[in-house]
C-alpha cells in the first residue's frame, strides 16, 4: 500500500486521521476537501516536504459522497492500491500500527474494520463470518442491526476501487454511499473484516456530542501521561523521515508553546517516551 485519501471536514483534527495514514507506513497523501477549506490545509501542512512525506490536494465541489473520493482521486491513485481515512475518525490504542500494518498487507479486494459498540446504528453496520474474517452483510446506519460491529472511516481498497466508485448510483439522499461500494465488494466474496478488540479508542467526532467524548478521552490521556495522541512530528521522527535536525527546525517557530516543548522533549528521549522504541506504536 502506497498512496492514501484523506477525505477532511474538519480543520482542526486532520492530525488525528493524518497521523493513522503515516503509522500504516504512507508517504503520499491526497487531501481531499470543499473548495472554501481547502487552502486551509494546504496552508497548513503545505507539499509535506518538511515533513518527509508529499502532499496533495484536490476539491470536492459537492458533498456527492465518500466513494467521490477515488473518483477525484483517479490520476493520484494510479495502479495502486489505497486507503481511505475520513477526516473526522480517530484512533488510539496500542499495538494499532501492527494491526494496520497487518491489515495492509493483501493483495486483492477489500479491508474494512469493525468495531463492537453497544449502539451501531449510527454508523455503516457489518455482520462478520468470524471463522473465515470475511463480510456477511454491511448496512448504512440500519434502524435494525443485524450485528453489534460498526464500521470506522477507514478503508483499503484493491485498484478496482476507482472502477466501482464510478458504476455506483446516487442513494435516496442523493450521495454515493460507502457502504454501497463495500457492498459491492461483498457481493464478489472479496469484503474483509478486520475486527479491533476493547483495547483500541475510535471516535467518529461528526456530532457536537461525539467531538466533545473524543475531546475528553485526547484530554485525559495527554495529561496523564504526557505523551501526544496524533503528533505529526513525532511520528515522522519516529519513523525516520525527519532528522533531529529538522525536528529541531519544525520546533522553532513553536517554543513558546507546550507544544513546541513537547517536540524538544523528543530530543532528549526521556523515560516517557520508551513504549514507542519498544513498541513500534
Ligand atoms: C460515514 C459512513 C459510515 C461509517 C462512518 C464512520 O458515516 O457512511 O458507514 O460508519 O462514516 O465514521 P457519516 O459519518 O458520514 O454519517
Amino acid at each position: 500500500m502506497s498512496k492514501h485519501i484523506l477525505l477532511v471536514y474538519y480543520k482542526t483534527l486532520i492530525y488525528y486521521p493524518l497521523s493513522v495514514l503515516l503509522l500504516i507506513g504512507i508517504k503520499e497523501i491526497l487531501i481531499i476537501s470543499t473548495p472554501k477549506d481547502i487552502d486551509l490545509y494546504r496552508n497548513l501542512l503545505e507539499d509535506g516536504n518538511k515533513l518527509g512525506i508529499s502532499f496533495s490536494y484536490a476539491i470536492q465541489e459537492k458533498p456527492k459522497g465518500i466513494p467521490e473520493a477515488f473518483i477525484i482521486g483517479e490520476d493520484f491513485i494510479g495502479s495502486d492500491k489505497v486507503a481511505l481515512i475520513l477526516g473526522d475518525n480517530i484512533f488510539y490504542g496500542q499495538g494499532f500500527s501492527l494491526i494496520l500494518r497487518k491489515a495492509s498487507n493483501f493483495e486483492k479486494g477489500a479491508v474494512i474494520f469493525g468495531y463492537y459498540m453497544q449502539d451501531p446504528r449510527s454508523f455503516g453496520v457489518v455482520e462478520v463470518d468470524f471463522e473465515t474474517k470475511k463480510a456477511i452483510s454491511i448496512e448504512e446506519k440500519p434502524k435494525t442491526p443485524k450485528s453489534k460491529f460498526a464500521v470506522p472511516g477507514l478503508y483499503l481498497y484493491d485498484n478496482r476501487v476507482i472502477k466501482l466508485a464510478k458504476n455506483l448510483k446516487p442513494s435516496e439522499r442523493g450521495e454515493l454511499e460507502i457502504t454501497s461500494l463495500n457492498n459491492e465488494y461483498l457481493k464478489q466474496d472479496n469484503l474483509k473484516v478486520e475486527l479491533f478488540g476493547r483495547g483500541l479508542a475510535w471516535f467518529d467526532t461528526g456530532s457536537h456530542e461525539r467531538l466533545l467524548a473524543a475531546s475528553n478521552f485526547v484530554e485525559v490521556i495527554q495529561k496523564r501521561q504526557g505523551l501526544y495522541i496524533a503528533c505529526i512530528e513525532e511520528i515522522v521522527y519516529r519513523l525516520g523521515y525527519i532528522d533531529s535536525k529538522q525536528l529541531k527546525e519544525l520546533a522553532k517557530p513553536l517554543n513558546n508553546t507546550e507544544y513546541g516543548q513537547y517536540l524538544l522533549a523528543l530530543l532528549k528521549n526521556d523515560n516517557r517516551f520508551i513504549t514507542f522504541t519498544n513498541y513500534g506504536d
